[in-house]
């Protein structure tokens, strides 16, 4: 790892706009019509269950005609991604505003970035360039934990061929984020904990990654040091107001991860959370010990600097705080299934390509002997 990285990554895009507090969610639709009349609101089942859908609507401003889109859970697949495509071409829509968790989000970039596309959805999952611009997205999550409403990336899965990865372009990032408490507020404790962990793994992989640069090391440090702090206060009470201060740690460790990339947890989570069906937080959180552990040398003094910011040994923090939220691993004592396909994804990943460590076949052998012996 050099001394000194670079202050700033050769293209460096963020939103446009960032709002945060309680109740910022109710101004979403009239930031949207700034970028036009017609659009989608696009939304998880979580929305549909209080009042939040319909005080967005009740506060639509005159003449804006939006057509809400459910999301009908689990993750986002390229199926999914043509019928929102299409549901907005007949809606004429100018605008997808995405409001949910991770898979929301990453349908609605995917959809935006992808509108004016003429080829099959699948072909840029494959790695095609998208030609043209798409229509805005406006991101709003409701989970602190993905920080998909500040990347650059959809994480798509192809239920054809059972790919799970990302399409990745500047064109998804974006234009408005709102970080409203509110949102978080009836998150069960579980989704908390498993985004949470997801959200610290995201910080810890960006401040680490090959790619990391001054930059991205101060948001990705401040994530860290917040989520830490915080984390286990929002999981016993969503309501909490450390909320906010948790959305906020999730958003830098979201803005650093689009420029800065990942590590090795997170090559490994794409084909572990496709293989198995767990969310993809509790593999983060199941994965992490062992990367650091594999990880601690390539550190440097980075190692220190995080167990400081975490107020104790990094790995004995992350220990303790996955007890104290309950979070179990999903794969100690099971099977290794599909053993080859898994150690080619995580070699393959891009994630993996910017861990510290360059990362070997030998290597990612000893993390899933580790992952899947008997706790
Ligand atoms: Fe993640």
């Amino acid at each position: 790892m050099p001394d000194k990285p670079p202050c700033l990554p050769d293209t460096l895009v963020l939103p446009e706009k960032t709002l945060l507090g309680c109740g910022k969610i109710l101004t979403l639709l009239p930031e949207c019509a700034r970028f036009g009349h017609r659009g989608i609101l696009l939304h998880g089942a979580a929305l549909t269950s209080g009042r939040i859908l319909n005080d967005l609507l009740d506060r639509a401003p005159p003449g804006l005609a939006v057509l809400p889109f459910r999301h009908l859970g689990e993750e986002p697949t390229l199926t999914e991604v043509t019928k929102l495509i299409e549901a907005a071409h007949h809606h004429g829509a100018e605008w997808i505003a995405g409001v949910g968790g991770g898979s929301v989000l990453d349908l609605g970039k995917a959809a935006a970035a992808l509108f004016h596309t003429t080829h099959p959805v699948s072909d840029y999952h494959d790695g095609r360039a998208i030609e043209q611009p798409g229509i805005t997205f406006l991101a709003a999550p409701t989970t602190a934990g993905t920080g998909s409403e500040a990347t650059l990336n959809s994480v798509l899965t192809n239920t054809e061929t059972g790919a799970k990865k990302s399409i990745r372009n500047i064109g998804m990032m974006a234009r408005v984020v709102i970080l409203d408490p509110d949102l978080i507020a009836s998150c069960p404790s579980p989704v908390i904990a498993a985004a949470g962990m997801d959200a610290l793994t995201q910080a810890i992989e960006a401040f680490t990654s090959r790619k990391a640069t001054w930059l991205s090391d101060q948001l990705a440090l401040q994530g860290v040091a917040l989520i830490s702090a915080h984390l286990e206060s929002v999981y016993r009470d969503p309501k909490a107001p450390q909320s906010e201060a948790l959305l906020t740690g999730s958003y830098l460790a979201g803005v650093a991860l689009s420029f800065a990339r990942l590590g090795v947890v997170h090559g490994l989570a794409h084909p572990l959370g496709t293989l198995y069906h767990v969310p993809h937080g509790l593999v983060c959180a199941a994965c992490l010990p062992h990367a650091l552990e594999l990880n601690r040398d390539a550190f440097g003094d980075k190692y220190r600097i995080l167990s400081e910011t975490v107020g104790a040994d990094l790995i004995t923090r992350i220990g303790d705080l996955s007890r104290n939220l309950g979070v179990v691993s999903p794969f100690a004592g099971r099977e290794v299934r599909e053993r080859e396909k898994t150690i080619a994804e995580t070699l393959a990943s891009g994630s993996t390509q910017a861990n510290p460590k360059a990362i070997t076949r030998a290597d990612v052998e000893w993390i899933l002997d580790r992952l899947f012996s008997p706790a």
